[in-house]
């Protein structure tokens, strides 16, 4: 905060539909600011290919020093084929990996939520998932992502070897396993933890700890482990089963595209990532969309908003004591949804196809009637 109460937010649009989609939240926290008496004191940087441009790296310690500076962190989306051949350690999403590990956001939450008008647009039969409501909890900032050794040796004969290590400690796989306790508690009471302990030594250790955490601190908590392989088939198979998933950061990585895609659009997704709670209670987080830069689509306008303007309904929430904001987003989208606006991802038979900006607009309008 600053010394006047306000909250600090820092915005990183990034590259791709991000600075689109971006645009979007720039109106709603205007918004907010007129109608709700929000009071933010707001920061803009860069991150991802467009830091690579105009700064030469993926993010610069100013950037970053701005980043553990603040309340929250907004971010839209990092990468795109102009960065892609660049060496390894430079690319745009060494940007985004670099503010998860700096300030230690060990817990990415990535809800998945069908919303009932958007139960035809699942490629999954519409009993299979309407009404589903899961969060995927997922380790951000360990595993095979920053485990050593790493790196592309040659050897003797001339051809390579490319190597990652997947490690974890007793600490990391607890504070995560209870982030998921802690969540279950106020949802449907079930964790589900997924790891591949038949194969894998880091597996065992992890089913081991979460069983751990359970038995000794949250014994009312249904919980049940499954191999992570089975995981993706039950997800789509039966994902009603889930409530609360926790896994590693590679797991989590795929399970929450696949349980993304379950609700009919990776457009659709918010997440936030969670430091430690201090001694006040605090946390550092940044919220942004499970979506990426989509550089397909990336200048046509038409990309979809609604997981980043989700996002900052995360934030509002989580970081700026905001829930009664936070719900009238979460109304103002199914209520447009309701209505019938689709950007091209949502797009079925019958249905309004609008650009960014329209359903940017429908979503301003609705909550001038909801809450204005
Ligand atoms: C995600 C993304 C990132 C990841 C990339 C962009 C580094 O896929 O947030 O899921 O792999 O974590
Ligand atoms: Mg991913």
């Amino acid at each position: 905060m600053d010394m006047v109460g306000r909250f600090k937010l820092l915005v990183l649009p990034g590259d791709g539909i991000g600075p689109e989609v971006m645009g979007e939240v720039w109106r709603i926290i205007d918004w907010l600011e007129k109608r709700r008496g929000l009071q933010l004191e707001i920061s803009e940087g860069r991150v991802g290919g467009a830091a690579i441009d105009a700064d030469g790296v993926p993010l610069t310690d100013g950037t970053m020093a701005q980043a553990l500076s603040v309340d929250a962190v907004l971010l839209g989306a990092v990468g795109g084929p102009k960065w892609d051949r660049l060496p390894f350690a430079q690319k745009p999403e060494r940007g985004l990996l670099r503010l998860r590990k700096e300030m230690a956001l060990f817990a990415n939450l990535r809800p998945a939520i069908v919303f009932e008008a958007l139960v035809d647009a699942s490629p999954l039969k519409s009993d299979i998932i309407r009404g589903l409501d899961l969060m995927i909890v997922r380790e951000l900032t360990g595993g095979v992502y920053f485990g050593e050794p790493r790196g592309i040796e040659t050897l003797a004969d001339g051809s390579r070897r490319g190597i990652n290590t997947q490690v974890y400690t007793t600490e990391e796989i607890r504070r995560i396993a209870r982030v998921a306790f802690e969540l279950a508690a106020k949802r449907q009471r079930r964790v589900c933890s997924a790891e591949k302990s038949n194969v894998m030594e880091s597996g065992v250790l992890w089913r081991e700890e979460v069983q751990w955490v359970h038995d000794q601190e949250f014994p009312d908590i249904e919980l049940t482990h499954m191999y992570a392989d089975n995981c993706a088939m039950q997800l789509v198979r039966n994902p009603g089963q889930f409530d609360v998933i926790v896994t590693d950061n590679l797991f989590g990585d795929i399970l929450s595209d696949e349980a993304a895609m379950l609700t009919g659009s990776l457009g659709m997704l918010p997440s936030a990532s969670l430091g430690a709670p201090a001694a006040d209670g605090r946390r550092r987080a940044l919220y942004e969309p499970v979506h990426g830069s989509a550089p397909d689509i990336a200048g046509k306008g038409i990309a979809n908003p609604l997981a980043v303007i989700l996002s900052l309904a995360m934030c509002l929430r989580y970081s700026f004591d905001r829930g009664a904001e936070a719900l009238l987003i979460e109304t103002a989208v199914r209520q447009v949804l309701d209505g019938g606006m689709r950007t091209a991802d949502l797009m079925q038979p019958g249905r309004a196809r609008v650009s960014t900006r329209v359903m940017g607009e429908s979503i301003l309008r609705a909550l001038d009637k909801a809450g204005g």
